[in-house]
């Protein structure tokens, strides 16, 4: 086989880190399939324009004839899955796309995946790998002093995004038990760094500060969220792809227990130090409680135990080092906040933020 992976959804948030990272310590060539929904983002890749090893095909992880060509022209040793629609908001809005992409694209891509494994000479057919990136929002909310989710936990998925994901990883876990592929998933927390879209809580809570609007925080803020910094999570799934337990999960956290109020509060006082209001009161003046999410969860935290243990991955950076590092990024790069936020982005901002009072 030769040394390319395939990776879906590498426009977007995560993804994007992850061959940007990934590049920056490996020779393999990446196909780096997107459709670039809004949420994928071009300028992410930026730093790998005119570099061979990275082939970008605009494309949906459900068009099974472009899925089938890209495994048989660059027979890749792998596959990272991170393409999906990943905003529970959007979820609750407009689920349609939640199921085409997250489950039947999740789907075609695992059949395109199999037919391609059922060809490779046995030799090769160890090796490959189908790793799945999924979320610790599938194991549904936790009460106050219920322990983190652990592997074993039940799916008790709560939002049409959770649900999604949950069936797309049951349909990973299915290929390995009745095919014998040789599949991996992977659950995280809460992720935070560069390039992630401002719908999201952290980032959206920056770029609203700086264009002086409201901040606004749903219910009465005391929703719990483990929160990890992008990169480890990238560091994380590497190892996995590198030395995980074929059929096994994965999962993947920082430790860190946060309400989500606190990260509204050490996000204003980071700005406050950096970037501090014309009117000398801290951004803290801008946070505005809003009605709460429908079916929001409570809780979610993870026990990180068993890729610490069998894998030796541990986090490198704390919340406090990882989050300077992000109110930073996002000081340093007005123009990436200003290109996402086209008409599209405002139109969202309308639906989402205008029937909450
Ligand atoms: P994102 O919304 O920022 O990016 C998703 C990317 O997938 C975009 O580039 C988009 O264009 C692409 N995409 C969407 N539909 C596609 C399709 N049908 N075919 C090809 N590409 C498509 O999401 P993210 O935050 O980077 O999350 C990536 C993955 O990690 C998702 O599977 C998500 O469920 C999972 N995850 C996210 C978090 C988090 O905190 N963001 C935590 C745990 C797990
Ligand atoms: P989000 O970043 O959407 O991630 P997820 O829902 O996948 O956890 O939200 C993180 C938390 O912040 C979640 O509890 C919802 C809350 N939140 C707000 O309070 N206000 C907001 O404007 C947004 C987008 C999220």
């Amino acid at each position: 086989m030769n040394k390319a992976i395939i990776v879906t959804g590498g426009a977007g948030f995560i993804g994007s880190n992850f061959v940007n990272d990934w590049l920056a310590q490996s020779d393999t060539t990446v196909i780096n399939l997107d459709c670039l929904t809004y949420a994928g983002n071009m300028e992410n890749l930026a730093a790998l324009e005119g570099d061979g090893r990275h082939v970008f095909v605009k494309g949906g992880i459900g068009d099974s004839a472009l899925v089938s060509e890209l495994f048989s022209k660059y027979q890749p040793y792998a596959v990272v899955n991170f393409a999906a629609e990943s905003h529970v908001d959007r979820s609750i809005h407009s689920p349609e796309d939640f199921i085409q992409t997250n489950i039947v694209g999740t789907f075609r891509l695992l059949e395109a995946a199999r037919t391609y494994w059922n060809g490779l000479p046995e030799s090769d057919k160890g090796d490959f790998r189908f790793l799945h990136v999924s979320t610790d929002e599938v194991y549904g909310s936790l009460k106050k002093n219920d322990p983190p989710f652990s592997e074993t936990n039940r799916y008790e998925p709560n939002s049409p995004y959770s649900a999604s994901k949950a069936a797309s990883d049951h349909l990973v876990r299915a290929y390995h038990h009745t095919y014998g592929m040789p599949v991996l998933t992977t659950n995280c927390s809460n992720n935070y760094g560069p390039f992630h879209f401002p719908e999201k809580l952290i980032p959206l809570l920056i770029a609203n500060a700086l264009a002086d609007k409201v901040l606004p925080v749903y219910g009465d803020g005391q929703q719990i969220r483990d929160w990890l910094y992008v990169s480890d999570h990238c560091a994380g799934i590497r190892r996995v792809l590198e030395a995980g337990r074929v059929g096994e999960t994965y999962n993947i956290g920082g430790w860190n227990e946060m309400a989500n109020i606190d990260i509204v509060h050490i996000v204003c006082d980071l700005l406050d130090e950096s970037r501090p209001r014309a009117d000398g009161k801290s951004y803290r003046e801008q946070i505005t409680f809003v009605t709460d999410r429908p079916g929001h969860d409570r809780r979610y935290a993870i026990d990180a135990t068993k890729i610490e243990r069998e894998l030796g991955w541990k986090p490198a950076e704390t919340f406090q080092t990882g989050i300077r590092k992000t109110v930073a990024w996002y000081l340093a790069n007005p123009e990436w906040v200003a290109n996402v936020q086209s008409g599209a982005y405002r139109d969202w901002l309308e639906k989402n933020y205008s029937e909450r009072s």
